[in-house]
């Protein structure tokens, strides 16, 4: 990890290697005008950048205006890399499921909200999306299998959705659903798994500045494999937390039981903070291989992110609250 020359908090990760915002603005022009070339129509079939707003109506909303609070001291995983590298059960048990997850349909899509709040809504994504207050934040990403990532998520703060939601006071818990559906997500066929995937935060979490609702990345809306149109991304926690493709958010007075939690419950548990002190059953977890370059780096606790974080575990230390 480099260290932090301009006194920065830990979990605020210098930009150096991220594109700077006047290149996203220059996109963000430069895709305009594509979508002003297709809609000549002369051209014939439809272009890249259309085919996807077709797909995704959102599309012209991006790149968000990067939150500076949040950047990166080490360099950002390249698309190409990140795209190709992916847990996502639901259309694989490996890493290698980008093409299978084509099959994901994005459109509609629409996110139940229920539970203990002062009244039930049903809304599509990109009336959500109209609703949010969107940024860009640059996020480690730290896997519980011991890899890392570094990415410019783009998205909306949990907290802003809790707001949006208005739970009742006896939420303590925010339970998050994906969908289920065996026709394009041919993982779902393997019954030994409890779909659909489901994860859990306590309300204190939900409302921790950090957790991020993500709809894009790198400047542009999510691709499938990371779980588009929405998921999370809280990066004080192992990776298998960030629950993708979300369909439904409650909330709740008991703590949900997570997909990994139903699968190894001796493994698993609720709260998945990074430790690099506390070893997963079967392996180390005192370093992380850099997964662009290979690289072993230490692992840090709450993945650097503790000044922020710490706070929510304060006297829970020797709880399970690290795997
Ligand atoms: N969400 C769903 N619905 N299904 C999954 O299999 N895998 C989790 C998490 N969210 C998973 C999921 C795990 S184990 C990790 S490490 C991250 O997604 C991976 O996110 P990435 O593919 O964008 O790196």
């Amino acid at each position: 990890m480099a260290p932090n020359i301009i006194c920065r908090k830990s979990w605020e990760l210098a930009g150096l290697q991220t594109t700077p915002e006047s290149a996203f603005l220059n996109r963000r022009q430069l895709i305009a005008g594509m979508g002003a070339i297709a809609s000549i129509g002369s051209l014939g079939g439809l272009s890249a950048t259309s085919a996807m707003a077709a797909e995704d109506p959102s599309a012209g909303l991006y790149p968000f205006k990067r939150n500076e609070a949040f950047v990166l001291d080490r360099d950002m995983t390249p698309e190409d890399v990140n795209s190709t590298y992916n847990n996502f059960y639901e259309f694989g048990s490996h890493k290698q499921i980008s093409k299978a997850a084509q099959k994901l349909r994005i459109r509609p899509w629409t996110l139940m909200i229920d539970g203990l709040v002062d009244k039930p809504v049903e809304l599509g994504i990109d009336d959500l999306i109209a609703k949010m207050p969107l940024e860009e934040r640059l996020y480690r990403h730290r896997c519980v299998e011991a890899w890392s990532m570094t990415i410019p998520w783009s998205g909306f703060s949990l907290k802003s959705l809790v707001e949006f939601a208005k739970p009742l006071s006896g939420a303590k818990y925010v339970r998050f659903e994906t969908f289920v559906d065996k026709s394009m997500a041919s993982g779902q066929g393997q019954s030994w798994y409890p779909w659909p995937y489901v994860e859990g935060l306590t309300m204190a979490e939900a409302r921790n500045d950090l957790a991020f609702m993500v709809t894009g990345a790198y400047g542009k809306p999510l691709a499938k494999q990371f779980g588009s149109p929405l998921r999370l991304a809280l990066p004080w926690k192992y990776g298998f937390k960030s629950i993708k493709s979300i369909v439904k958010i409650s909330f709740t007075d008991t703590a949900p039981k997570s997909f990994w939690q139903e699968v190894s419950p001796g493994e698993y548990g609720f709260y998945a903070n990074v430790n690099p002190k506390v070893n997963h059953k079967r392996w180390s977890q005192a370093s992380e291989r850099v997964l662009h370059s290979g690289e072993r780096v230490p692992t840090l606790l709450f993945n650097g992110y503790g000044e922020q974080v710490a706070g929510l575990y304060k006297g829970m230390e020797d709880q399970k609250i690290w795997y």
